[in-house]
């Protein structure tokens, strides 16, 4: 379904993503996992289009050199030119890191603002589908995102990405800063979101507690491509497994 080849991604003169080969195949749970700086945000970004998108505005600015090189290509189609909305419209959707909300909207006013570019129609049955997804969220249907704890944005972040209808769903770090009671939570969301036959790339520091759910997962360092693999293949390498299984 998504395929990455050869992607580079270099800020001014410091190269984020280096040579960078992937591919999701459809209905698959793919985890990107490595350290602080690894190039997980960029990589996503990359794919969503918004490093593009930065790279535009910086040009019309004057501002920071940015410099993009690979292909990008989704159902054998290159994506690599085209603008965020573009590729949403295509059905790639990225939640990003950091649980990122309208803190002064309500949670269901943010959800709808992720269906901005579906027919109204399908407003309701988008709205009860992430309500099923994340029954939590009924009770703060009207409460103000900005209150919310880090578990609860989180969640709404990724039901206002599913507002979206994403066949491709990009989730950057959705466990960070969550405790583990709220990490199984959206654990079990993004295996009901796979169930529902949306394809997952997710990216983590850490691939123990995504280990169940993942399919395959990639490991990057610098930028660069380390070792990929199923969950236990990623396991039986000891390096790999003391960084980023925490054991
Ligand atoms: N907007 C940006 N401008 C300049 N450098 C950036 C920017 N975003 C990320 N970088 C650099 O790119 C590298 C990869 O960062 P990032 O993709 O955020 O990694 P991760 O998400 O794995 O922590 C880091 O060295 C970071 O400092
Ligand atoms: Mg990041």
């Amino acid at each position: 379904m998504l395929e990455v080849r050869d992607l580079m991604v270099f800020y001014e003169n410091a190269l984020a993503v280096n040579d960078l080969s992937l591919e999701v195949r459809q209905g698959e749970v793919v985890g990107v996992f490595g350290s602080n700086s690894a190039g997980k945000t960029t990589l996503l970004n990359t794919v969503a289009g918004l490093t593009l998108h930065l790279q535009q505005r910086e040009r019309r600015k004057g501002g920071m050199r940015i410099t993009l090189g690979g292909a990008i290509r989704l159902d054998g189609e290159e994506i690599g030119g085209l603008s965020p909305r573009a590729r949403v419209e295509r059905g790639v959707v990225l939640c990003r890191e950091r649980h990122p909300v309208f803190r002064d909207n309500t949670v269901e006013e943010n959800l709808t603002l992720g269906a901005y570019l579906r027919p109204s129609g399908e407003l309701k049955r988008g709205l009860e589908s992430v309500y099923e997804l994340f029954p939590p969220l009924v009770a703060l249907r009207k409460r103000k995102a900005g209150m919310l704890s880090g578990g609860e944005k989180e969640m709404v972040a990724i039901g206002t990405a599913l507002m979206a209808r994403p066949r491709l769903l990009l989730m950057d770090e959705p466990l960070l800063g969550l405790s583990p009671l709220m990490q199984a939570e959206v654990v079990r969301g993004a295996r009901a979101i796979a169930r529902r036959g949306v394809t997952i790339l997710i990216s983590e520091q850490y691939a123990r507690p995504i280990l169940p759910i993942i399919d395959r997962g990639y490991v990057i360092e610098n930028g660069a491509l380390v070792v990929s693999g199923t969950g236990a293949e990623l396991l039986d390498n000891p390096e790999v497994k003391s960084a980023y299984f925490g054991v």
